[in-house]
């Protein structure tokens, strides 16, 4: 873990409230690892007091890459941040997806809205090449990252809450779909998803009902990010952990909703 200031080498809108940066930040590229989270201090003020965690969406080279919503007010400071700036952060935090035995496997991601965030550099970690990608938007107009998961992943599946695109409907309700059709048996199935926390949820729930092998990456509200407050405890079979360091992934049999 490292807590250095990095160079913005850019920080631009993608679309709508959805924005993109990319830092020069060799050595922290070089520790990360798909599922990781960087916390960073968005402005050089004091509001917000609080760092804010976000997902390591890709690492190329010496340059890591953010994904990221404007949703309040530190990733609104986060979006006026401009390229040749600096960026204090701490990192790479937390436990990531394990992905060892996914390599001879059919791999499914579900990445609902800002949570495809983390599973870029995960998509290019797993060398399977059975892999599917199911991407989740409420609408057409907020579909991320679609071309850079095609980049890694030939099996690329939309859905949109409104029908604009793709499967009409929830992206839990295409995986439900998909896995009542799927002909390999349930061992050779293994699930990643980030998203929402009902749809977690509802993906815990088709993991536990078809016995598959699943991990989800959980975002809850963090003060410290390195274990020491206990902000962000969620409740598993083995007690409370907390996500900022046993997480934020965690196994779907494990956790408790
Ligand atoms: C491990 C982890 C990884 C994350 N990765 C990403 C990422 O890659 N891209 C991204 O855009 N966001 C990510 N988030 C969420 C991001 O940290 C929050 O959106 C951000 O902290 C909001 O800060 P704010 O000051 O703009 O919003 P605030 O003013 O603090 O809150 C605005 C709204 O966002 C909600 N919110 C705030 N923090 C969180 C949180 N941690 N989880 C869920 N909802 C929250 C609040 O309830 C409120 O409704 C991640 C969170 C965690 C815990
Ligand atoms: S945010 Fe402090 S313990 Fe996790």
């Amino acid at each position: 873990m490292l807590q250095i200031k990095v160079k913005i080498i850019s920080n631009k809108r993608l679309k709508g409230n959805y924005w993109h940066c990319v830092l020069s930040a060799p050595s922290l590229a070089r520790a990360s690892r798909p599922g990781q989270f960087l916390n960073v201090r968005v402005s050089d003020g004091l509001k917000p007091f609080l760092r804010r965690p976000f997902s390591i969406h890709n690492v190329c080279g010496g340059r890591l890459e953010i994904l990221y919503e404007v949703v309040g007010g530190g990733t609104r400071n986060f979006s006026c941040r401009k390229s040749g700036d600096h960026l204090d952060l701490i990192g790479p935090l937390g436990k990531g997806f394990d992905y060892r035995y996914a390599q001879n496997k059919r791999v499914i991601l579900i990445g609902g809205g800002i949570g495809v965030a983390p599973l870029l550099f995960l998509s290019r970690a797993i060398k399977s090449m059975d892999k599917l990608i199911l991407i989740g938007a409420r609408t057409k107009g907020q579909i991320l990252c679609e071309k850079e998961f095609k980049n890694f992943i030939s099996d690329v599946k939309i859905s949109t809450d409104d029908g604009s695109r793709g499967f009409s409907g929830r992206v839990t309700d295409l995986l439900k779909n998909l896995i009542s059709i799927e002909p390999r048996s349930k061992k050779e199935i293994q699930l990643y998803a980030c998203g929402p926390k009902p749809m977690l949820k509802e993906v815990c729930n088709i993991a536990k009902a078809h016995n598959l092998q699943a991990q989800v990456s959980l975002e809850e509200h963090m003060g410290c990010g390195i274990g020491a407050c206990l902000g962000c405890v969620v409740k598993t079979k083995n007690g409370l952990r907390r996500v900022c360091k046993e997480g934020p992934v965690f196994d779907a049999q494990e956790l408790i909703w």
